[in-house]
């Protein structure tokens, strides 16, 4: 088969190739992508040449001109430039070859099948020539083009072999399932099973940048029932494991979590792109393991496993090698605060309550409200419903009390300098006492959230503590 992408880049490689006697193919994503129609705003494109990868790319640089700019990693022997919306990396053909007394494989320069050979997945080892005699044809030695049409993921090797030179490729095998909605070949599969406790050897980032690309694909939750399938989730996420499983008890049930979880999960991805409020729908009940308890006449309860559960959020974050920031901070509130929008409901919708909610989730209030209407999981339609009518109850009041008193980007309307100098006192614990006052009066409704309502405000609640003004 023949393939000729339609861009003039790859005739310049071609150009560049016939004059220096090397050849040169197109391989790995790009090509795959190509094949499957996907599209890459922007892609990186891998060129192997059999001969010298570095000087290839400095040839095709100078070919370029316009001041091509090449980057060279010496430790890989490989070199890069970017070319208008593409990032070009080169690399010269290799083969590894294992010795009987060391488990590091030899490298050295080999022909474009065996550059194949070292490759991850069929649809991943596909090459498109860039040479003069039989340009755009498609070197497909392992069966690549037959797996893209069946949507089969399969190493080219014996799995064994493919996943023990890198044990992150058992990730990239269901990140790859789930973005491309592909099956894991039986065989593929199986090894992962075998393999799964090697994952230990591969580095939180990397784990991690694989968890991301599944957490963004449009079902995230086939990639997470892969990953329980296949024992690599209790390795690298335990506390999300742990979730799965029912208990029975005087003829009580509890829903499966785990399950739950990734109906959750599935349900925000279809209303949100933002991989930290898919995050929050992962976390929002992972401390109902430890906070699960059987309550004679109740049932089961979970009591305290939103705060609990907000508590383990930096630790995962932390082991992950996630960021610590405010992205941490917003998937910890919003875990914190997510069985406030249904308490509010089972009690009386209070402009109180509904302002304190307001106050504490902030800007974040309708990511808020989307994990709740997310986390509405039942098989009874009748309990959905009534759900659903006292959540669209709680946005109404939501958006009532924000127009009339916008508390969501909340700031305090009197500031400490100025109840330092009314009453002429110093800074001390006393100025906090004031404020939490005022902050609570315009909560409950007592004041409006305005400046002069809030020092009349303070005046009072300072002669309360035996102040007296100027
Ligand atoms: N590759 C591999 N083993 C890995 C990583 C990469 O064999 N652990 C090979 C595959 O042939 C892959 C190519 O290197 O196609 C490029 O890898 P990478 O850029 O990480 O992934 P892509 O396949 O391009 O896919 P994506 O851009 O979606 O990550």
């Amino acid at each position: 088969m023949y393939i000729l992408p339609d861009d003039s880049i790859f005739e310049i490689i071609a150009r560049v190739a016939e004059r220096e006697e090397v050849e040169a193919y197109v391989i790995g994503g790009y090509v795959r992508d190509y094949i499957l129609g996907r599209e890459h705003p922007e892609k990186d494109i891998d060129i192997v040449v059999l001969g010298d990868g570095v000087r290839m790319a400095r040839n095709v640089a100078r070919e370029i001109g316009h001041g091509t700019k090449v980057t060279v990693f010496k430790t890989f022997g490989t070199a890069m430039f970017r070319s208008g919306i593409y990032e070009i990396e080169f690399v010269g053909a290799r083969k590894e070859s294992y010795s009987s007394n060391s488990r590091k494989p030899a490298i050295s320069p080999g022909s474009i099948e065996d550059d194949q050979n070292r490759r991850d997945f069929t649809i991943n080892a596909l090459a498109i020539s860039l040479n003069r005699k039989n340009f755009g044809e498609v070197i497909d030695p392992f069966g690549g083009l037959h797996d893209i049409k069946n949507k089969i993921l399969r190493t080219p090797l014996d799995p064994e072999a493919t996943f023990s030179d890198d044990p992150l490729r058992m990730m990239r095998a269901i990140r790859f399932a789930s973005q491309l909605d592909f099956t894991i070949s039986d065989e593929t599969l199986a090894s992962i099973k075998r393999n799964a406790e090697r994952i230990r050897i591969v580095s939180a980032e990397r784990i991690t940048v694989e968890l991301n690309k599944i957490i963004a694909t449009k079902s995230p939750s086939k990639g997470f029932m892969l990953l329980e399938e296949t024992d690599l989730l209790p390795v690298i996420l335990p506390e999300l494991s742990r979730l799965r499983g029912v208990e029975d008890k005087e003829g009580k049930g509890h829903k499966d979590n785990f399950h739950h979880t990734l109906m959750v999960l599935d349900n925000v991805a279809s209303g949100s792109e933002d991989i930290w409020l898919r995050w929050t729908a992962l976390l929002h009940d992972i401390a109902k393991p430890i906070t699960k308890k059987f309550v004679q006449g109740i049932g089961w309860t979970f009591h305290g496993h939103e705060f609990i559960g907000a508590k383990m959020v930096p630790e995962i974050f932390s082991r992950l090698k996630l960021p610590l920031n405010d992205r941490m901070r917003y998937v910890r509130k919003l875990v914190g605060l997510h069985l406030r929008p249904i308490a509010l409901v089972q009690d009386e919708v209070t402009d109180s309550a509904v302002r304190r909610l307001l106050f504490e989730a902030g800007d974040d209030i309708d990511d808020l409200m989307l994990l709740c209407e997310a986390d509405i999981t039942s098989g009874n339609r009748m309990k959905v419903r009534k759900h659903r009518e006292n959540f669209a109850l709680v946005r109404r009041k939501l958006k009532e009390i924000e127009e009339k008193d916008a508390i969501r980007t909340f700031q305090p309307p009197v500031h400490g300098d100025e109840i330092i100098s009314a009453f002429g006192i110093k800074p001390g614990p006393v100025v906090g006492i004031i404020k939490t006052a005022i902050k609570d009066a315009i909560l409950d409704g007592v004041i409006p959230n305005e400046h002069e309502a809030a020092r009349m405000y303070m005046l009072e609640k300072g002669k309360e503590l035996g102040l007296t003004p100027g």
